[in-house]
């Protein structure tokens, strides 16, 4: 099995406030994308990444990885590639996987929005997917109570259920497929035209079974500003 990295990056990243798009924003002064692309090559199952900048922004993002290598002890068996993408997460998805070169078999999809997830928690998606599943997704159970509303605006919106938080996981990247599982999914979904927010969901759209494995609280998604506050303060700790 050989992996690559599709780590989607051309967001613009509004609910942090104005500002570079989000994936080049940096956390204690090295971009998120950075951290993003050196914690996909860290695992040795990784032998390429591919990086989905914004439509207009890959001579830039090219640029700014070439700045910022990649530890030595990856660089020498990790391929970067650069490509532009497109209006929507899934869009920009789909074009990163048609850059694969034919002899990758499996894709690990990571936010570059999820730039501190440990090396231990990618290997263990790589590694139920080698071990055969076509979909395996990191995922942690929730600590808030969950509601489905009505969604009004301007007004109290009326509560409709309470799933059992018991059997509910909040779902993080990286997400691990098998290649022709996950090209087929992107193939089948964009004809529906329908918006996907992960990519495992557009797999269980084709029946085929996805599975979860343990997440990490540190591959939280830095959406807010008080995410950039933990994410610097994650760094540092690391450090210390
Ligand atoms: O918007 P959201 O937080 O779900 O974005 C998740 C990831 O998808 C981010 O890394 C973002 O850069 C990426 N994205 C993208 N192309 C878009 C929109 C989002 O690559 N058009």
């Amino acid at each position: 099995v050989r992996f690559a990295a599709v780590i989607p990056a051309a967001g613009r990243g509004v609910r942090l406030g104005p500002g570079a798009p989000k994936a080049l924003r940096a956390l204690n002064g090295t971009p998120m994308l950075v951290h993003a692309v050196r914690a996909m090559a860290a695992s040795r199952a990784v032998c390429l990444v591919v990086v989905v900048a914004p439509p207009d922004g890959a001579a830039e993002v090219r640029t700014l990885l070439d700045a910022h290598p990649l530890a030595d002890r990856d660089s020498t068996r990790t391929d970067v590639l650069v490509v532009p993408g497109g209006a929507t997460r899934q869009e920009s998805v789909h074009l990163g996987l048609k850059a694969l070169p034919d002899d990758i078999t499996a894709v690990l999809v990571h936010d570059a929005a999820r730039p501190l997830v440990p090396v231990d928690t990618v290997d263990a998606v790589a590694a139920a997917v080698r071990a055969g599943a076509p979909a395996v997704v990191p995922a942690l159970p929730l600590t808030d109570t969950v509601k489905q509303v009505e969604p009004r605006t301007g007004e109290p919106e009326p509560v409709v259920a309470t799933p059992e938080r018991s059997l509910l996981r909040a779902v993080q990247t990286p997400q691990g497929f098998d290649r022709a599982t996950l090209v087929k999914a992107h193939e089948t979904v964009a004809l529906d035209g329908e918006g996907a927010t992960d990519d495992a969901g557009m797999v269980e759209r084709l029946g085929v079974p996805v599975v979860v494995v343990p997440g990490h609280e540190e591959a939280f998604k830095v959406t807010r500003p008080l995410d950039l506050v933990l994410a610097e303060a994650v760094l540092a700790r690391r450090r210390a």
